[in-house]
């Protein structure tokens, strides 16, 4: 089936969908990015990303050319025109079109596009066995909390890891892990507390990961905003990345390491249930 998409206004099938060459989302990386969940043709956790699209867009100085309200009503259009059931919605704005210059130009028209990606989100295999994940240097630049699409070194990192056997990266940096290429990464100690590195500009702020957060708190399980070694964590009870379309996904190995007993741990089983439970209750 065709996709229709979204671009500066227009529907279009996908193969019409064209950008400038000059974009310089293209030609800079200058743009960022949002992706969604959508289970039973609703949205997850839209509010949290539509907040963390208005940061992003302000540290760069980028303006959204629509209000949040034409924003949303484009998010449930995409949803009805492409009959989505299951899968992501992926929006990027970038700065707009002008001659190649490092300077940004003045007054540029925002490039806005949306698309729809239909895939199941709710099943996945993956949360019977875990996930394994390889370490890999953290070699991305230093705003890592502006979700921008300047995405080679966390697709380097993922081949790195891949290459080593591995599903995904953990990136590490100065000894302590940041992220994964594109989730939130924690673990459970052996006492039961939950750990996950702090805010900073050293990783994006994961909405799922705040979510999680607040749900352990509901939940009574302890935990920490820390950062923590690949050692602590192949030593740990339990290890979990968390993201959009993954939710709250086990980690069973680091390194070749087996982490626990090698099975998805019984806290970050429980902590998907209370996630997906309570974000379905409150799709829109
Ligand atoms: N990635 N850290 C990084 C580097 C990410 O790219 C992502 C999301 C996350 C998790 O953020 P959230 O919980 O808000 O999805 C953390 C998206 C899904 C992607 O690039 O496809």
């Amino acid at each position: 089936m065709t996709r229709i998409v979204y671009l500066n206004g227009d529907w279009l099938p996908e193969a019409e969908a064209k950008v400038s060459i000059f974009d310089r989302g293209f030609l800079f990386a200058d743009a960022i990015y949002e992706v969604t969940a959508v289970v039973g043709g609703r949205l997850l956790e839209y509010a949290g990303h539509a907040a963390r699209l208005q940061r992003s867009t302000a540290e760069l100085g980028i303006t959204c050319p629509l209000t949040p309200e034409a924003l949303l009503e484009v998010h449930r259009e995409i949803i009805r025109r492409n009959a989505l059931e299951s899968g992501l919605i992926y929006l990027q704005i970038s700065r707009g079109t002008a001659d190649r210059d490092f300077a940004y130009p003045e007054n540029p028209t925002p490039t806005l596009t949306l698309f729809t990606q239909a895939k199941s989100v709710l099943e996945n295999p993956k949360v019977a066995t875990g996930i394994s994940v390889a370490c890999v240097p953290d070699e991305r630049w230093g705003r890592r909390d502006i979700k921008t699409v300047q995405l080679l070194y966390p697709s380097m990192a993922k081949m790195e890891a891949m290459a080593k056997g591995a599903d995904d990266a953990w990136l590490v940096e100065d000894g302590f892990v940041t992220e994964a290429s594109s989730a939130t990464a924690h673990i459970i100690t052996r006492d039961g507390r939950l750990v996950t590195r702090g805010l900073s500009n050293a990783i994006l702020h994961g909405i799922t990961r705040a979510s999680v957060l607040s749900i352990a708190e509901t939940a009574g399980i302890p935990f920490e905003e820390r950062a923590f070694t690949p050692d602590e964590a192949m030593k740990a009870a339990e290890a979990f990345i968390t993201s959009a379309t993954n939710f709250v996904l086990p980690v069973t190995a680091i390194d070749g390491h087996t982490v626990g007993d090698g099975k998805p741990g019984p806290l970050t089983l429980r902590l998907r249930e209370l996630y997906i439970k309570q974000k379905l209750a409150d799709a829109i």
